[in-house]
């Protein structure tokens, strides 16, 4: 196999190195094209052929359906490991043994405290504002209370702010559901597990005892997992180039957190339950919506559909599926929604527009369903999926500082007017 990639254009020859991955993905690394061109660029909308950069943290294969963080299987990882191993695992490189994995939660408790001073913004917000736009400013916020920048190079410094950020970003994920639902803030329980104090600061009833209920925390725990990375998605991308203007670590996951809100990316879970909600009550006809979603003349996605990379099935929505059916049944929940989801999975699946497309259920199609079961409030899903997402943010903001890239500064054609002389305002 060639080595080299030629490029001929204007009866030139230009000769660029082919770049092999650890499981043999190729590319052809074009970086000198503009300067031995003579200003040639490429065009790539979207990125649908264009890799940003070379990572190490995780591997994808749309074809086959595999998704691996650090080399270990998503199947595995979901199955053996709990959320807080997950991300030590996805920031730092590798599992960490069990002195380790205690530390960690010990360095992130000591630090789960957030300034009082942050109340008083959140008071500021609307009940009705929209949870993603709080978490982002909240986010955002953070920085004026920990104002010292980090030299990425010091492993103790990078190490203090990857605790402190995954010890506070739970209490203001607590505290978006909490103003929505009109409890008082909740704080930790510095006896509880990383995700199992999640779930009490979000749903403590403030007249009750906390009860551990072990199934919706192991439900809980996996779904973080399976959302705890994704490669080079619009989300990580965000927090990539953000942070490649060496902006710090928690102004560019705000940023991270304001890109996955769309509906084309994290917000499809919300947009998933509202739109099975709307098929339920216009009588469940599943048929109608499959035709929408068909017409070129018709907005309407079948969302919770498709997927950029994934050509065949998402691994993550085989494993939620299985936990819906699971998680369902063990809190004796009868969802009429499921039904119309897997009715809509199975028409689909058999429709040769979706054949075609390869277009399959994502990771978002079924884990709406869960956060239902888990009496999370739909507005809350996209919030939860950032809550998972966290780790994978900081291990690839983190490991794009490590590695010194450049400040990400696509280039573009430009196609508007040519130059033309001013035209005062009263003669136009
Ligand atoms: N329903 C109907 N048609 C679709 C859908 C869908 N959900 N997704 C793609 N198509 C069609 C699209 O109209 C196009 O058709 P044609 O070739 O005739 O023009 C073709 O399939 C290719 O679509 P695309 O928009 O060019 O593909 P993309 O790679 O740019 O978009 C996507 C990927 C996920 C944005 C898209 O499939 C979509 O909008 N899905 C619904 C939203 C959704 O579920 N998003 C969550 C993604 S997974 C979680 C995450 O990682 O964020």
């Amino acid at each position: 196999m060639s080595d080299k990639a030629t490029l001929e254009y204007n009866g030139q020859k230009y000769e660029f190195p082919i770049i092999k991955g650890s499981e043999d993905e190729l590319a052809v690394n074009i970086k000198t094209l503009r300067g031995v061109s003579g200003g040639l660029i490429t065009i790539d909308p979207g990125y649908k052929n264009t890799g940003s950069c070379e990572s190490a943290i995780t591997f994808l294969d749309g074809e086959k359906g595999v998704l691996r963080y650090r080399g270990y299987s998503i199947e595995e990882l979901a199955e053996k490991a709990d959320f807080l191993e997950v991300a030590y695992l996805l920031i730092f490189g590798e599992l960490p043994n069990k002195e380790q994995l205690e530390a960690f939660h010990v360095d992130i408790k000591n630090e789960s405290h957030v300034d009082e001073e942050m109340k008083k913004i959140l008071d500021a917000f609307p009940k009705s504002a929209h949870p993603m736009g709080v978490l982002s400013s909240l986010t955002s916020a953070l920085i004026a209370f920990n104002p010292v920048s980090v030299n990425v190079t010091s492993n103790a410094e990078m190490y203090g702010a990857i605790v402190r950020i995954l010890a506070k970003f739970p209490v203001l994920v607590a505290w978006t559901l909490r103003k929505k639902k009109g409890f008082p803030l909740d704080y930790g329980d510095d006896s509880l597990g990383y995700v199992e104090n999640i779930h009490k600061m979000m749903f403590k009833k403030p007249s009750q005892e906390y009860k551990k209920n072990k199934q919706v925390i192991d439900a809980l725990d996996q779904l973080l997992i399976l959302h705890a990375d994704h490669e080079q998605n619009c989300s990580t991308s965000t927090v990539r180039i953000v942070g490649s203007s060496h902006a710090g670590l928690f102004a560019s996951l705000s940023a991270g957190i304001s890109a996955l809100w769309g509906p084309l990316h994290g917000g499809a879970n919300q947009a998933v339950i509202e739109m099975l909600e709307a098929i339920e009550a216009d009588g469940g006809d599943t048929k109608k919506y499959m035709a929408k979603a068909k017409d070129k003349n018709d907005p309407f996605r079948l969302m919770g559909f498709g997927h950029r990379v994934y050509k065949n099935f998402d691994p993550r929505a085989k494993i939620i599926k299985k936990a819906a059916d699971k998680v369902l049944e063990d809190l004796g929940i009868d969802d009429p929604i499921l039904e119309i989801a897997k009715g809509l999975e199975k028409e689909a699946l058999e429709d040769q527009y979706f054949v075609d497309r390869k277009l399959y259920p994502n990771v978002d199609f079924y884990s709406g369903i869960i956060y239902r079961a888990l009496g999370i409030p739909t507005e809350m899903f996209t919030v939860m999926f950032a809550l998972g997402r966290l780790p994978g943010w900081i291990a690839q903001w983190r490991e794009m500082r490590l590695n010194n890239e450049p400040i990400g500064r696509p280039r573009q054609i430009y196609t508007g007017a040519n130059q033309r002389p001013f035209v005062n305002l009263d003669k136009r």
